[in-house]
């Protein structure tokens, strides 16, 4: 592995420090510090909100007063370094706390700020943790490998910003990441820009689908057999934990895995080691494991779908994925990034302004895919060297956004409608139910409208 390359991801990424403390003016004297080393900064004077911050973000410094109201500085230190590798805490204490610094040591603090201090004690305390966080101005270039990988995320909105900080952050590192999102926001593809930035790119990246993975099957499958482990089996065989090498096995769906898989996988982890099926003798695991799911996971681990020990192990790196609708800037970046991709070699390159109008009005339940997909049979429908326009959009979607953007009533509606209803119900085979969830309306409504528009049998076999 080339270390120096290594030190290239670390510095591309900005710093971030979180800073808890019940006084306002000790806030913004260390906040003020902490910005002028250029690192990203957030402050709170809640316990509660300083945790939520911590399962959130990416922590690289944690600065957090011994006597925070709510659950106490040392409580966050204490999770703040077991659940984060690499992050670095100052406990701010009185003469009268500091009693607790053999406590706050043994956890690993790495340093301490004893009350009343002043901006150059909190100098001092800062520039020795700069020395291992290098401020973000001092980033150089990122390489060619890690710029290519960066750049299959499109995007410039802020959400998108924070995600490539995170891919680069998890990149450099060979902790288990957890992806989380709604379907087709890309976690697939952040996945595979974490192993693409990192330094195993030449490695594997193997995707196991748990949602589709035979049950009696998935265990030789991820952890391997030994020979006649089972009738059949008259060779040994490698689990794709062990194949993947240094390279990067992602988990899709990982909440599908049965619950005793989540437990071998969980000890997998813990141990870097796997025990094929009908096998004594362990087998060292390389790989670095990423997951994803789009289900509630907190949800998930109280009902039992998903087992809360791999729970914890897996989220100790989370990156979110917001949703398409919550960051509608993206999607003029989007379309040129698909219109580059399905369009070109029919020459269509550009759409009028009611067509991205309209994609800015509608809110997107299918996320990016959805947006590829329209974007694709749009093309498929416009003649070669036209313009998208809106006549090549599929009606439902059309519908929806129109009625969404509160165009109601009006003739040229009527017309969208029925002919997304029409749609609707070719595509589900004239299930009523499911066309209307396709179109966003209740059940009442499209019942109602069927009537309307004399398609009481449309679609019916
Ligand atoms: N930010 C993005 N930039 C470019 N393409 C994207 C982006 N997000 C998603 N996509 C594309 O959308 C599709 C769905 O993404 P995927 O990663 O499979 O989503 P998920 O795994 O969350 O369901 C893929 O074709 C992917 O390349
Ligand atoms: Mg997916």
């Amino acid at each position: 592995m080339n270390g120096q390359y290594n030190q290239d991801i670390h510095m591309a990424v900005q710093t971030s420090a979180l800073l808890l403390d019940h006084d306002a003016e000790t806030r913004a004297l260390i906040g003020e510090s902490l910005e002028k080393l250029g690192w990203q900064t957030a402050a709170t004077d809640s316990g509660l909100k300083a945790f939520d911050l911590l399962d959130k973000g990416n922590v690289d410094i944690l600065i957090a007063d011994l006597e925070a109201p709510g659950p106490d500085g040392m409580e966050l230190v204490r999770r703040a370094l077991s659940d984060h590798p690499g992050l670095d805490a100052v406990l701010i204490v009185t003469a009268a706390t500091a009693a607790r610094a053999t406590e706050a040591e043994r956890l690993g603090v790495a340093e301490y700020l004893v009350r009343p201090f002043d901006a150059a004690a909190v100098k001092r305390v800062l520039a020795r943790l700069a020395e291992r966080h290098p401020a973000s101005e001092a980033k150089p270039a990122p390489s060619p490998e890690v710029e290519r990988a960066l750049r299959t995320m499109v995007g410039e909105s802020r959400p998108m910003q924070m995600i490539r900080e995170a891919v680069l952050k998890a990149a450099a590192k060979r902790m288990p990441v957890l992806v989380l999102g709604e379907s087709g926001t890309g976690k697939e593809l952040v996945a595979h820009a974490i192993h693409e930035c990192s330094p195993w790119r030449g490695e594997p990246f193997t995707v196991v689908d748990c949602a589709s993975l035979s049950p009696t099957l998935i265990e030789s499958e991820l952890f391997g057999h030994a020979k006649w482990a089972f009738t059949g089996a008259n060779q040994a065989r490698v689990g794709l934990l062990v194949s993947a090498g240094q390279g990067t096995v992602f988990f899709d769906e990982v909440g599908e895995l049965p619950n005793e898989h989540q437990a071998r996988l969980l000890r997998a982890l813990q141990e870097h080691e796997v025990r094929p099926l009908g096998s004594n003798e362990a087998v060292p695991m390389e790989a670095r494991v990423i997951a994803a799911t789009n289900v509630d996971v907190k949800e998930a681990t109280r009902n039992g779908k998903f087992r809360q020990d791999l729970y914890y192990r897996l989220k100790v790196f989370t990156i979110h994925m917001p949703p398409l609708r919550e960051r509608k800037n993206d999607i003029l970046a989007l379309v040129h990034h698909f219109l580059a991709r399905y369009g070109a070699a029919e020459g269509i390159a550009d759409f009028s302004p009611e067509f991205m109008n309209l994609l800015m009005q509608y809110d997107w339940p299918g996320n990016v895919r959805e947006l590829e997909n329209a974007v694709q049979s749009a093309v498929a429908q416009c003649s070669s060297g036209s313009k998208l326009d809106v006549k090549h959009l599929p009606s439902t979607l059309v519908y929806r956004s129109q009625r969404s953007s509160g165009l109601r009533d009006t003739a040229r509606l009527q017309a969208v409608e029925r002919k997304a209803i029409v749609e609707a119900l070719e595509m589900t085979g004239g299930d009523r139910l499911r066309a209307a969830k396709m179109l966003g309306i209740g059940k009442t409504t499209i019942y109602r409208k069927l009537k309307e528009y004399h398609l009481e049998d449309e679609g019916l076999n």
